[in-house]
């Protein structure tokens, strides 16, 4: 493909002075990135550099690789105006709705300022005890399997974990068997949205394919669920600590809240940013345990002395400062939202780098998080770097795993106190070990997860439950 027949053109000058990836005729670079898009784009800004133009076909135009931490702190932050969702994200709103993921401009800062009170420290707490309740249950299921020697797929355990822990963080503990109709009509929704980030062509919903009609019901079902719990909280009008009564309370500047279709579409919106994320992340760190002894028992030696068999609650996790420093190692090599991506709305110079009106600009997490550049031995699993939190000031854009500036994660504190909860728990009361011979794969979706699951053996330790 020529550099003028692209859809999303920079002014000539500026782009033949960055680097382009031209690949094949016709389809550019797309099979090689949707063979391994991970390795395809490390390796890329490792030979090219932190700019490099990607051609991605004929029906998909071109992108900008960005793994340079200034460009991405004018984007992210310095001038966040001027950079929208754009239309990668845009193929998402056919099945996620309208929500505060998607949304951008003046509708995104209404949403964003309505969804924020759920997050508050008071909901937070309210949270924390679903997650201990959540992960006493697995806790009891890994009991089983330790007693009879059963190996375990602990991711699809860690999975259904987390999806249980924001649905009744959403709607209370007594959402009962709706949880269920929930998680089943969640999974389908979540791979078509898979699908549809990187498949040029997708057939459009009215289209009666397999996947399509499955789609289609797993949206119905989710609404009638969704609508009913709606419904039911506005008609009995009583007021409770979860996320929905934040939602449902919550009023803008006019004093007008969110309608029925909004509330859906941010509880939607909600469950899809918070379960797998979360549910990734925790999978990485016990498959990076298993593998790094001298780490395991540095974590097992702050739990025996922060807390001993008590289970950890909210007001411990201050402490627990080696088991976030775990997580946040996961999340440095691991992290579950592998890329972040804007378009351009008018011309503009990001640190330098001239970006035209339109163009997408995809900054992956991934490499700059294995960057030579930022990170001392890039490649290792060193918790020590993160003992004191995340990178601050110049440095805050080299990591990146909860996105930065405006935008950062509404679920960052949420997702880390969940993580940190069942991480500690778990490692108080087993031993995981990888089955010999079943190094889980990655497999690129919206998140990196184990393609076949996380299977492990689990053993108890001698610190019991409290
Ligand atoms: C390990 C877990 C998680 C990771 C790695 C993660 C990562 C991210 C990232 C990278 C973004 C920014 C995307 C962008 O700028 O384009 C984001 C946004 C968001 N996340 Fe998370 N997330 C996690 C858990 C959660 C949880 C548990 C929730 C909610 C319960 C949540 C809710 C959101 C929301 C609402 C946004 C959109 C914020 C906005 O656009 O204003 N996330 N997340």
């Amino acid at each position: 493909m020529s550099a003028t027949a692209s859809p999303l053109p920079l002014p000539r000058s500026d782009r033949s002075a960055l680097p382009f990836a031209r690949g094949l005729p016709l389809v550019g670079n797309l099979p090689m990135i949707l063979k391994d898009p991970l390795g395809f784009f490390l390796r890329l800004s490792r030979t090219a550099g932190p700019v490099v133009r990607v051609n991605l076909g004929l029906a998909m135009g071109e992108l900008l690789l960005v793994s340079d931490p200034a460009v991405i702190a004018h984007i992210l932050e310095g001038n966040a105006a001027n950079y929208q969702k754009g239309r990668f994200y845009g193929r998402l709103r056919g099945v996620f709705g309208e929500n505060i993921i998607l949304a951008d401009g003046d509708d995104w800062w209404r949403r964003r300022r309505l969804a924020a009170p759920a997050f508050s420290a008071r909901h937070l707490e309210a949270a924390s005890w679903v997650m201990t309740s959540a992960v006493t249950g697995l806790v009891d299921t890994l009991e089983r399997s330790a007693r009879r020697r059963e190996p375990v797929d602990l991711f699809a355990a860690v999975m259904e974990l987390t999806l249980g822990v924001i649905v009744k963080s959403l709607f209370g503990v007594d959402v009962g068997v709706r949880a269920d109709a929930i998680t089943a009509a969640v999974e389908p929704v979540l791979r078509e949205g898979d699908r549809r980030v990187w498949w040029p062509v997708r057939p459009p919903r009215w289209v009666p394919t397999a996947t399509n009609r499955q789609l289609t019901a797993a949206l119905a079902d989710l609404d009638r669920v969704v609508y009913g719990l709606i419904d039911e909280r506005r008609r009995s009008g009583e007021r409770r600590e979860d996320i929905l009564d934040a939602l449902l309370a919550a009023r803008d500047e006019r004093g007008e809240g969110l309608s029925d279709r909004q509330l859906r579409d941010e509880v939607v919106g909600l469950i899809v940013s918070g379960y797998e994320t979360t549910a990734t992340t925790l999978a990485w760190a016990l498959e990076a345990l298993s593998r790094h002894p001298a780490v395991e028992a540095a974590l097992r030696g702050e739990l025996e002395r922060e807390l001993g068999p008590r289970l950890p609650l909210a007001a411990d996790l201050r402490s627990l400062t080696y088991t976030r420093a775990v997580l946040l190692e996961t999340m440095r090599l691991n992290p579950a939202v592998w890329t972040i991506s804007r378009q351009a709305v008018v011309d503009d110079v990001a640190a330098g780098v001239p970006i035209g009106a339109a163009t997408v600009v995809m900054m992956p997490p991934h490499v700059v998080h294995r960057s030579a550049a930022h990170w001392a031995n890039p490649e290792g699993f060193d918790p020590g770097r993160f003992l004191d939190g995340e990178p601050k000031d110049a440095r805050k854009f080299t990591y990146l795993p909860f996105g930065g500036g405006p935008r950062r994660c509404l679920g960052a504190h949420f997702s880390m106190m969940e993580m940190q909860i069942v991480l500690a728990t778990l490692l108080q009361r087993f031993r995981f070990s990888l089955i010999p011979g079943s190094l889980p794969e990655r497999a690129v979706t919206l998140t990196v997860r184990p393609r076949d699951g996380l299977w492990m053996t689990v053993e108890a330790v001698a610190t019991g439950r409290a």
